[in-house]
């Protein structure tokens, strides 16, 4: 059912040229144990990805893309309702 690769959970190379998909590393990282992540401002956003960087065991490229996913999003957010700050 569900057949996670093992190898991007766990041991990933500090250097991996491939590149990484910012909605699949949010998914597959994140709601591991977020069911879903609220939009907070961009400046806090980064901080809150530089934490949780080390409980999800992120490679930088990883979480670089994360925290552009997630900025984006907060920007789009905002057209509707306000971001929390
Ligand atoms: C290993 C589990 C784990 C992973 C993976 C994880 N988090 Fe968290 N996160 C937590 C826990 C536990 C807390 C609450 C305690 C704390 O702040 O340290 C938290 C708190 C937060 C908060 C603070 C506000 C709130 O909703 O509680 C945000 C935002 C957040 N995480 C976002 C993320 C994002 C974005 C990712 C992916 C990069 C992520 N988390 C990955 C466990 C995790």
């Amino acid at each position: 059912m569900l057949a996670l690769p093992l190898g991007m959970t766990l041991a990933q190379p500090r250097k991996a040229s491939k590149f990484i998909d910012p909605d699949d590393a949010y998914k597959n990282n994140c709601l591991r144990c977020h069911s879903s992540v609220q939009a907070y401002s961009p400046a806090k956003t980064e901080t809150i990805v530089m934490h949780m960087r080390v409980r999800a065991n992120l490679t930088d490229q990883e979480s670089r893309a994360i925290l552009e996913y997630l900025q984006d999003n907060a920007v789009s957010a905002r057209k509707g309702k306000p971001v929390k700050k």
